[in-house]
């Protein structure tokens, strides 16, 4: 049995992470694969418990940096011996709304956490597991922000300053840089230019 594929697609809020999984779904359709769709943090009952925990802006205590590392992987660990496992051993593709390189970005570019540290806790967690491919959705957060403020409340990590997600953009972009499996796409674009860019990746990564 061949193993699935595990697509990944990130970026910062208002970068249009939503319809762009709906470009890879239609893409996979079209391939004739089975598949599943999952979110980070969450996907399984846990995780999708440590998301509302991790996300909630009503705490009155301080949640530490470290907490906050703590709970995504956690629910990662979750979702992948739950679910992205066991769907790729059975050869089912995986669809993924965000992975292992938000850490990178939040908790590590965002937070400013060593990357050491997250080395660490990263390889106890995935024991080396990396998406066959991640699509990048690169944008401004200023106008991501305004997009994503537009479509209603914001989560706590939402609630950071600008400062934050320009760290967290800087991050993304880097690791992009020197990750050939990472493609990032100008997601300023007009939308359907950015599903075209996206769809050109799909081709060249996925059906060779
Ligand atoms: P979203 O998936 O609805 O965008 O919300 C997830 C939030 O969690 C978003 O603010 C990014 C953040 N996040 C991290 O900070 N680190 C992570 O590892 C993951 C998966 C998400």
């Amino acid at each position: 049995m061949t193993r699935g594929k595990f697509i990944v697609v990130e970026g910062m809020e208002g970068a249009g992470k939503s319809s762009a999984i709906a470009v890879v779904e239609t893409f996979v359709q079209k391939l004739n694969h089975t598949y599943i769709k999952v979110r980070e943090p969450g996907g399984t009952p846990l995780a999708e418990q440590l998301r509302t925990i991790v996300k909630s802006a009503s705490h009155d205590e301080i949640v530490t940096q470290e907490t906050e590392l703590f709970l995504m992987y956690a629910s990662r660990s979750q979702l992948l011996a739950n679910k992205i496992h066991p769907a790729l051993a059975k050869g089912h593709w995986v669809i993924a709304d965000r992975h292992d390189l938000s850490s990178r970005a939040y908790q590590g570019g965002g937070r400013g956490i060593d990357e050491h540290v997250i080395d660490t806790i990263a390889n106890i967690t995935l024991k080396g597991f990396k998406p066959d491919l991640t699509l990048y959705l690169d944008i401004d957060p200023v106008i991501g922000l305004s997009r994503a403020k537009a479509r209603g409340d914001l989560d706590r990590i939402e609630l950071e300053n600008i400062d934050f997600f320009h760290r967290v953009r800087n991050k993304y972009r880097q690791l992009a840089a020197n990750d050939d499996k990472i493609i990032t796409i100008n997601a300023e674009q007009a939308i359907v230019k950015v599903h075209q860019d996206i769809e050109e990746i799909l081709m060249k990564f996925l059906t060779t």
